[in-house]
């Protein structure tokens, strides 16, 4: 060696042995380039002096072809480097196999072996069981897949021999709804959920069937090998693997390794140039446009859709997912991308691997191990969200206030009056956002000492907040009601809210009784008294403009997602209705969007409420919570899923 910097060192690049210009070149450690190759595709760059236990190194890095590096001698110094590129081979490959995270597969170690810390991380998330999680196999299959024999017949569904999902066996299962398949259209025969779900099913890229999803596909659902081999991303695309991320996975044999070819990654970063790796850099990686790939959504409308509908949504398509866009229309765009939230720098890490030793003093970094990257530049792949465990993420979203607090006398009677203030604090796009199966619910309430006060009027949480049943529409459940429940009595009035919602519910768009939230009133509850010729009757007479929730029994079990229709409150979600106009339904059986309340960033929606006071100065307390499923959903497939108290106020 006796290399003793800064010295002068002419590079010289080739692509396929022809001059290479453009070429941007690093010097090993230093994050920023030095030097771009001329038409000559030659570059002088000085090389300056590294820390003791750091290699000298120059890497160029080009977008049509591996990083290239070598670590520099002598020789080097006096005759210069020379650094051939071979052109990436542009065909996906369809025989490649996805590698795993951890597992050590065929002749290669998983990612683990280099990237610990970034598995153990991404391994926490919601990415990792993107095609395994039962929620989602339970709508792909039309299941209730933890119902049992015995009990298939009180769910309405019936035991069905069904595909166990990441084999091909089949298993007696409780069907309980048409599976994606049935219900798909013949243009997307799998309703695309894997493109989604299930990016790295090997074989044909995009269009597949979920179930066909196996080892890591299935395992590891959003995984490593699939979000590295998105070589460039085309919005204008279907979202998902296959159109808006295009995938490229290697085809030059390894020589020497048998039916392996050679490794291929694209990443943010431009001077990785260990052969582990084939790297090639990516600015993707460091942009809002890679998740949107997934995490923008839109289904064509039905192709029997009425006039109407087609009127109220001109072109022909149904927000889904809208993360993205409602993310580009923020005033963050496009600085402080989802990774900035999502992805948070690791402060601990030294470079993009994990190094054991990390401190010893012998290691060296080099074209092996990488260089040391300054503090913050490696990000965190916990891909943090509401689903993550003790994540700070809910309470930290969302601003509530109690308002304008205050008690009226008349007539010898009292009432509180007081307003409710939610606001989106956090995100860089709606609250909630994703799934449109999310929703956030407002609950208020008001006591004197231990005695908590009738509500009167003001806001209340809509149907989809969860009942039994309600008038006049269920009355074939009524079979359950039993005298003496209790019911929540809602007024109804012609009157529509308005706000500021998403896309078609911006302010303005719509009129407001086309908003879908009419300004429902609480009204003091009622029991019921007797049922006749299947009526219930109640405890007082019921106004024309009155009907009821029924939720008795089920609130007081400790079920996680109680039935919250009809209490004092409100709620803040993505309506999507199936033909009957059912709430909340998944987003493959809608054909309308009931209404978008959903919070944009910064904005902020204020509820009113009139409690009947039996002190002076009564208490208001008011709890938001993160509802991740519909109560409808969850009774119907048994699932086990429990609300989030997002923030609490009281005074
Ligand atoms: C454009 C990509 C995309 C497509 C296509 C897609 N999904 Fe999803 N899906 C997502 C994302 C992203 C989430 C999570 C968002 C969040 O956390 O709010 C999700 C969440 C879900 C959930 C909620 C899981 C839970 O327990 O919370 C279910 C169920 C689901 N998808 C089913 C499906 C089905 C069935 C299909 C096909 C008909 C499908 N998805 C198609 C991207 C997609
Ligand atoms: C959902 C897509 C996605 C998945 C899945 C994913 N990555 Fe990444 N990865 C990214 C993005 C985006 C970046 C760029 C982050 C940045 O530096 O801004 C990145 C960066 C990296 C880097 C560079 C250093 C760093 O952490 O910033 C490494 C190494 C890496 N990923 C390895 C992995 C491994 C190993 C896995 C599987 C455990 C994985 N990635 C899974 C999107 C993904
Ligand atoms: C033998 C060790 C090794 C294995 C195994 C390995 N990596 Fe790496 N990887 C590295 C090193 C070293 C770096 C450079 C880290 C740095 O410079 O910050 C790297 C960097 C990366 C980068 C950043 C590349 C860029 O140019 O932005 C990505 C992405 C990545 N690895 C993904 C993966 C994935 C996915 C797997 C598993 C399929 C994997 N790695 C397996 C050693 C490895
Ligand atoms: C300024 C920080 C910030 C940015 C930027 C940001 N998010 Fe979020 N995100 C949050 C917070 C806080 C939450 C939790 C509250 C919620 O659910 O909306 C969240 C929630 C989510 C969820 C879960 C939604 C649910 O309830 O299931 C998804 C999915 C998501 N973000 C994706 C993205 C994507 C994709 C982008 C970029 C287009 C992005 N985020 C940008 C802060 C951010
Ligand atoms: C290949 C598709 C795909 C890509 C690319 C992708 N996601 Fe996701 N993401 C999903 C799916 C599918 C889910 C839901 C998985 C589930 O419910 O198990 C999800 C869930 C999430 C969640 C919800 C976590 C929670 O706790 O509820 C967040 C946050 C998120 N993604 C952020 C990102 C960010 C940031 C990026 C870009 C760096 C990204 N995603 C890229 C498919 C993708």
């Amino acid at each position: 060696m006796g290399l003793t910097p800064p010295f002068m060192l002419k590079v010289r690049v080739t692509l396929d042995g022809a001059p290479r210009a453009g070429v941007t070149i690093f010097q090993g450690g230093i994050e920023k380039p030095i030097a771009t190759s001329d038409a000559n595709g030659e570059a002088v760059v000085e090389i300056t002096p590294r820390p003791p236990g750091e290699a000298l190194a120059v890497i160029a890095s080009d977008p049509n072809a591996r990083t290239r590096g070598a670590e520099l001698n002598v020789n080097h110094v006096i005759n210069g480097v020379d650094l051939d590129f071979k052109s990436l081979a542009t065909q996906d490959n369809e025989a490649y196999t996805f590698r795993n995270a951890s597992e050590i597969q065929g002749q290669r170690e998983g990612c683990a072996h280099c990237h610990r810390n970034t598995v153990e991380d991404w391994a926490t998330s919601a990415h990792k069981d993107a095609a395994s999680r039962p929620t989602i196999l339970d709508i792909y299959s039309g299941t209730a897949r933890t119902v049992g024999a015995d009990s298939c017949a009180t769910f309405g569904g019936t035991m069905t021999s069904v595909q166990v999902a990441g084999s091909d066996e089949f298993e007696p299962t409780c069907k309980v709804a048409n599976s994606v398949v049935e219900a798909s259209s013949p243009t997307q025969p799998f309703g695309d959920c894997a493109n989604c779900h299930a990016p790295a099913i090997d074989g044909k890229v995009g269009g597949r069937d979920l179930l066909e999803a196996r080892q890591t596909g299935f395992h590891e659902g959003v995984t490593c090998d699939a979000c590295h081999k998105v070589e460039s991303v085309d919005p204008s695309q279907r979202p998902g693997v296959g159109g808006w991320l295009k995938i490229l996975r290697p085809s030059e044999p390894w020589p020497g390794l048998e039916g392996e070819f050679l490794p291929l990654a694209f990443g943010p970063y431009f001077d990785v140039s260990t052969f582990a790796m084939g790297a090639v850099g990516r600015t993707h990686f460091v942009e809002s446009t890679l998740c949107g790939g997934c995490h923008q959504l839109e289904n064509p409308l039905p192709s029997d859709a009425s006039p109407e509908l087609r009127e109220r949504w001109p072109e022909g398509r149904l927000p889904v997912h809208s993360t993205f866009e409602e993310w580009k229309a923020s005033s963050l765009a496009p600085d402080i991308h989802c990774q900035s939230c999502h992805m948070p720098p690791d402060s601990e890490a030294i470079n993009g691997i994990t190094l054991d030793h990390a401190g010893d003093e012998d290691l060296i970094f080099d074209r092996i191990n990488g260089w040391p990257r300054a503090p913050g530049t490696v990000r965190k792949h916990t891909f943090v969200g509401p689903r993550s465990p003790n994540s700070e993420m809910l309470a930290l979203a969302a601003g509530l206030s109690v308002l304008n607090q205050r008690v009226e006398e008349a007539n010898g009677t009292r009432t509180l009056t007081f307003e409710v203030r939610v606001q989106n604090k956090g995100p860089g796009h709606a609250l909630p956002t994703g799934e449109p199966m999310r929703a956030m619910i407002l609950l208020v309430g008001a006591t004197c000492g231990e005695e908590s006060l009738q509500a009167i009027g003001g806001d209340v949480v809509p149907d989809f907040g969860g009942h039994l049943d309600m008038l006049p529409r269920d009355a074939t459940s009524l079979a359950q009601a039993k005298v003496g429940d209790r019911v929540r009595i809602v007024a109804r009035s012609e009157d529509f809210h308005d706000y500021n919602g998403f896309g078609r519910f911006a302010a303005g768009v719509l009129p407001a009784a086309a908003k879908g939230i009419p300004q429902d009133e609480a009204r003091p509850d009622a029991t019921v008294t007797a049922i006749k010729g299947g009526k219930l009757q109640f405890d007082r007479v019921l106004q024309a403009e009155e009907f009821y929730f029924r939720t008795a029994g089920a609130e007081q079990s400790d079920a996680d997602t109680p039935p919250l229709a009809g209490h004092p409150g409100f709620a803040f979600a993505r309506v999507m209705i199936d033909a009957q106009g059912k709430p909340m339904v998944s987003h493959l059986f809608a054909t309308d969007v009931r209404a978008d309340n959903r919070l944009l960033p910064g904005e902020s929606f204020t509820t009113s409420h009139h409690f009947a006071s039996t002190c002076e100065s009564p208490r208001v307390w008011a709890k938001l919570i993160y509802r991740p499923h519909p109560y409808a959903l969850v009774n119907e497939r048994n699932w086990t899923s429990s609300d989030i108290v997002m923030l609490e106020v009281q005074q």
